[in-house]
């Protein structure tokens, strides 16, 4: 099989077979296909498209170029729950202890944070002793002791998709569906569970900027979760403006344990019981949604859900009295209000710029080697669809450096939108596939 006769398939049009692309993938894994290759082939791809067929093939010629995790020895329906990104999205932080505490295996593979969006790993490190990087017996173990566990992805999980990531960056492909659904999948297949449910962002601070992109995106992961016998859902959430009210490690760790003891947020709740009672169902503790979403708010309501967060800190080793007692965080040394220039109702708070200005402030990275700020970052004080007065603070920025505080104000000043006129709030959810 030569190279240059499947790039040139490719960008005819033509569809690849099985075999082709388990060549390519296995080609390039192993160093015997150069990446020029492969960088040509990924733009016919990105013009060509791939079938459903080709992109199940790809999804599992990247899934076996590495370990699979074999989770067979863990009692019920493991379920992994995966964001495709956004700002303040401590989802995970909430809702893993939740439907945990309901019985609920939750044996989850978690990434770090890159770019204007935050990882769960990186925000559960705020706990000192925290072990994000479990081996998989003891993954394992825990899942099977305590219903929930979190570890960083391993290192040989679907490698394929860590060179062809590295090469879609550089080779302006990432935006191609077929492309990222392999990427996702793959990972979502090795790391073993029975169900996933995706949570695909939609908007200013997400990877899909509308909702047509985003909706193709969960159809076609939905559709090779199902040829591979998942049990799978999609649901759409709007991440037009941040998630909650904070964004930054330590900032959004806070607001996770508030949510646990009944004081989340509004949208950030909407999220977690939606995406919650889908995994609840997939479990078959329930079978209905509503009375799934029900169980939710009693585990909240009677404590067993922090209970629950509380006990999984301890599993990992983290120091668990930061969750009882959050005055044990490290504030930052500046908070600084940014306030409103104009009377009106807040029309946009883009997401995308507050997770660049939490970034800029030390809360984010550029690449996987800087190292976070924990303890900086933005606390809304409004949400869009709310009334301002001018001199009222927007939010507050959460410093360490008093030299970066102008910069992420100048950011945030041109992020928000206020006008007259009244405005709703966003609506959280904006579709579902099953
Ligand atoms: N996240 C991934 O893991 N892969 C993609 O291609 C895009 C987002």
């Amino acid at each position: 099989m030569r190279m240059y006769d499947l790039i040139e398939k490719k960008k005819l049009g033509e569809e690849l077979s099985t075999q082709e692309i388990y060549h390519i993938v296995n080609g390039y894994t192993n160093g015997e296909i150069p990446d020029y290759q492969i960088s040509a082939l990924l733009m016919a791809i990105y013009f060509r498209g791939m079938n459903v067929r080709e992109r199940y093939d790809l999804t599992m010629a990247m899934r076996d170029s590495g370990d699979i995790l074999d989770l067979s020895s863990i009692d019920g329906v493991k379920i992994d729950k995966h964001s495709t990104g956004g700002v303040g999205d401590k989802v995970t932080l909430v809702l893993g202890p939740i439907i945990a505490s309901i019985g609920v295996p939750v044996a989850k593979m978690s990434g770090r944070g890159l770019g204007h969006t935050g990882g769960t790993i990186d925000k559960l490190e705020a706990f000192p002793g925290f072990n994000g990087a479990l081996s998989e017996e003891a993954f394992i173990n825990q899942v099977n002791n305590i219903k929930i566990a979190v570890t960083g992805q391993s290192k040989n999980l679907a490698p394929a998709d860590k060179k062809l990531y590295a090469l879609r960056d550089v080779t302006a492909t990432v935006d191609e569906i077929s492309l990222i659904t392999g990427s996702i999948m793959s990972k979502k297949l090795a790391a073993g569970t029975d169900a996933i449910v995706l949570d695909v962002t939609v908007g200013d601070g997400a990877f899909m900027k509308t909702k047509e992109k985003a909706l193709e995106l969960a159809k076609s992961m939905v559709d090779i979760g199902k040829r591979a016998d998942k049990k799978i859902a999609a649901v759409l959430t709007n991440m037009d403006e941040p998630l909650g009210f904070a964004v930054g490690n330590n900032l959004e760790v806070i607001e996770a344990i508030n949510a646990l003891k009944g004081n989340g947020p509004e949208d950030l709740m909407e999220v977690v019981y939606e995406l919650g009672s889908q995994m609840i169902v997939f479990s078959e503790i329930e079978t209905d949604k509503v009375k799934a979403r029900k169980l939710m708010e009693n585990a909240v309501a009677d404590g067993s859900a922090f209970n629950k967060f509380v006990e999984f800190i301890q599993a990992q080793g983290g120091d668990s009295s930061f969750a009882t007692d959050i005055s044990k965080f490290e504030p930052a040394k500046y908070v600084v209000p940014v306030e409103a220039q104009s009377d009106g109702y807040v029309h946009a708070l883009k997401a995308e710029a507050f997770g660049l200005a939490s970034m800029s402030l030390g809360g984010g990275r550029e690449t996987f080697e800087d190292v976070i700020d924990m303890a900086v970052g933005i606390v809304l004080n409004k949400k869009v669809g709310d009334e301002i007065k001018k001199g009222e603070p927007i939010c507050y920025i959460h410093a360490n450096d008093e030299s970066k505080i102008k910069n992420a104000m100048e950011m945030i000043n041109s992020a928000t939108v206020i006008a007259p006129e009244k405005c709703n709030h966003m609506d959280l959810i904006i579709d579902i596939v099953e």
